[in-house]
């Protein structure tokens, strides 16, 4: 059976990616985008979003703009990850199609309302937008089938030693969403670090033809990190949540207790994840079959590779 489901991100090199397999899985419906200000500003993530939607042929799927800024704090964005428009190189024909005009928490609360438990939220970005609709809606939690974020981590950050990007950017956000009504399966750097677009991976991708030449190959290349001894290519995050939904059999979860720390001099954004803790607010994923995990992915970009030639 298929899964529906709506994809809350910053695009964003890997967000892109990520946008590319929710279209492009048979067994996924992309029922609709919200976007959020983070990699870059929510003006360039929006327009992100709508360039791809048209390039990669998707017109119905409605795009709804959200958060420019953090619930508490001054923007920080990741253009020196995603570059200055957020989607590095890649050049796409400016889109003709607009936003929706709704907000994105209420686009994601009335989405959800329609159809109670059908749905499976993703979460891609800095969780503003979520946290906005659970404060005006909290039932959200209930209606979600499920709730999937790429974010956090429990053995080291990114943005900075203790905290991964996308808690960082808006802790305040991240908390209300771990407090919520609701299990979050958090797929945090531990498991996204595993998913590197080798010269292996990149080598087979760029078989895929002109897709793969416009838009999969950049967006997989663009971002070299110097200062990381166990570099093997850029990990691609936001696909990891993705792919969770449609194939949870390619990743090990264990429950824990996720707390988010807003307040710490050193630690302000880290998810501090207790795996004995008697009662766990999340799934936390662990463990991913790489080798199947890119089988995965390779084929459905295969499949919109070919619908995209012909
Ligand atoms: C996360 O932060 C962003 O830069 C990526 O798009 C991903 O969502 C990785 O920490
Ligand atoms: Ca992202």
């Amino acid at each position: 059976m298929a899964h529906n489901i709506l994809l809350d991100c910053d695009p964003g090199l890997d967000d892109a990616l990520a946008l590319l397999l929710a279209h492009g899985d048979p067994n996924l419906v992309l029922v609709g985008v919200t976007t959020v200000g983070g990699n870059v500003g929510l003006q360039n993530t929006t327009r992100n979003a709508l360039q791809l939607r048209e390039y990669l042929k998707f017109p119905a799927v409605p795009v709804s703009a959200g958060a420019a800024e953090p619930l508490t704090r001054e923007v920080r964005d990741a253009a020196h990850v995603h570059g200055a428009g957020g989607l590095g190189n890649v050049v796409l024909p400016e889109a003709t199609l607009p936003v929706t005009g709704q907000h994105a928490a209420d686009f994601i609360i009335d989405t959800l309302r329609a159809t109670p438990g059908a749905i499976h939220l993703v979460a891609t970005g800095p969780l503003t937008n979520i946290a906005i609709a659970l404060e005006r809606e909290p039932a959200i939690a209930r209606w979600a089938a499920s709730f999937t974020i790429m974010g956090g981590s429990y053995t080291r950050g990114n943005a900075t030693v203790a905290a991964e990007f996308n808690i960082w950017a808006d802790p305040e956000a991240a908390k209300i969403v771990f407090a919520a009504d609701w299990r979050v399966t958090m797929i945090g750097l531990d498991l996204t670090l595993q998913a590197q677009a080798n010269s292996i991976v990149v080598d087979r991708l760029k078989t895929l033809g002109k897709l793969a030449d416009e838009l999969i190959v950049p967006l997989a290349t663009f971002y070299f990190n110097p200062n990381m001894p166990d570099w093997d290519g850029q990990a691609v995050h936001d696909v990891c949540a993705v792919a969770y939904v449609a194939r949870p059999d390619l990743f090990l979860t264990q429950p824990a207790r996720v707390e988010v720390e807003t307040a710490g001099e050193f630690t302000s954004g880290m998810t501090v994840v207790d795996f004995d803790a008697p009662a766990p607010n999340a799934l936390v994923a662990t463990k991913l079959d790489v080798n199947g995990f890119w089988a995965y992915v390779e084929s459905v970009y295969a499949r919109v590779a070919v619908e995209h030639t012909a």
